[in-house]
């Protein structure tokens, strides 16, 4: 039985190359689909011209499935939210037009989505693992476009405090693997192979930068030219040597994250960590952050792995913290390709 007080959001996500639909009751996830978009591994790299088209195929599939998983019909659904930014614009323009069609349709409320917000308040969700965090939190997003350090008031008030000048943590796994030789996105091939690599076998360098910024550009940089030392002499080097360099290279970057999620948490006398977005689903770094976390006395936590990749559960989940607050937005509102969080839209 529906209790009146019960809000039912539909989410929809389509920034990048995942076209994902999600029905939320409150904060509890009723169903979550998502068709991921095969079509970019044969270029290494998402290609936006077919990531719209793709989205414009999955699109209504995906949200008759997300309707169905959730046993109910449009009829129920209290108010669409969608990602409105940031993004790619092709992209983003399917999910924001298919929103507004359907509330223009209906008269039901349209919520526009801060990407970036949205994938941090994937920790709303009722029934993670790791229960809920209290406020004020800090949290790392880690995803393919960004690398962010935020303190989190409440769930309607984002300080950004630092980001990446250059690429994202997801950016450094997908290059890295590509150069050796692994199949896009890299991020979760790197992590099976360095399971049974040494993370110490091979040392590349920190950038240094602001203190509350990150730098990865420079991290795939030097594992180009090591591999390219390194093959003049051996040309099997990194099919002899795989595991290590994997683990290696993982261990860079997760270091690199740590070492600023330590200063930062210290500076704004913080003790409670959250992870969220692609990046978080690695293992080397879970496993990282939860032992940094007990020697510091950190409440750390992490989503499940469906709300910490692109999903459209996390916009159903932002959307339903927006209706609390009365806050809707109007059909006249073009997407963002670029949106910090915590700016108004
Ligand atoms: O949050 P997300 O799904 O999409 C963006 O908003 O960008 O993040 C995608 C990123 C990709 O770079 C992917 O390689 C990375 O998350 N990723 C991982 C793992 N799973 C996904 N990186 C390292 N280890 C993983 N297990
Ligand atoms: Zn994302």
């Amino acid at each position: 039985m529906n209790k009146v007080s019960d809000i039912y959001i539909l989410g929809i996500e389509s920034s990048c190359d995942d076209t994902s639909i999600a029905v939320c009751r409150n904060n509890t996830v009723l169903s979550n689909v998502t068709a991921s978009q095969k079509v970019h591994s044969l270029y290494g790299g998402v290609v936006p011209e077919l990531a719209s088209r793709a989205h414009q195929e999955h699109i209504v599939p995906v949200y008759q499935q997300a309707l169905a998983d959730a046993n109910i019909t449009l009829d129920d659904i209290d108010a669409i939210a969608y990602t409105h930014g940031p993004g790619l614009l092709g992209s983003l323009l399917v999910g924001c037009s298919f929103a507004k069609s359907l509330a223009m349709a209906t008269g039901k409320k349209l919520i526009a989505i801060n990407h970036m917000e949205a994938h941090i308040l994937a920790h709303t969700a009722a029934n993670n693992p790791d229960g809920n965090p209290e406020y004020p939190y800090l949290n790392l997003t880690v995803s393919g476009g960004h690398t962010q350090l935020v303190r989190v008031n409440n769930p309607s008030s984002f300080d950004l405090i630092g980001e990446s000048i250059d690429d994202a943590a997801g950016e450094a796994f997908d290059k890295g693997a590509k150069t050796l030789g692994l199949p896009y996105p890299g991020g979760p091939h790197v992590d099976k192979v360095a399971k049974t690599g040494n993370p110490l076998a091979y040392k590349f360098p920190i950038a240094k930068v602001g203190e509350f910024e990150f730098s990865f550009s420079g991290i795939k940089t030097s594992l180009l030219y090591f591999l390219q030392k390194e093959t003049k002499n051996d040309p099997d080097f990194i099919s002899n040597n795989l595991p290590d360099i994997c683990a290696s290279y993982q261990h860079i970057i997760v270091e690199s994250l740590l070492q600023k999620v330590e200063y930062t948490a210290d500076a704004l006398n913080l003790k409670t960590i959250c992870l969220s977005g692609g990046v978080s689903a690695n293992s080397y770094l879970n496993q990282a952050i939860r032992t940094l976390g007990t020697k510091k006395g950190w409440n750390v936590f992490i989503p499940p792995l469906s709300l910490c990749t692109d999903n459209g559960a996390m916009i159903a989940l932002a959307g339903f913290q927006k209706h609390l607050q009365n806050e809707f937005s109007t059909i006249d509102a073009s997407p963002k390709s670029r949106w910090k969080p915590g700016v108004s839209l």
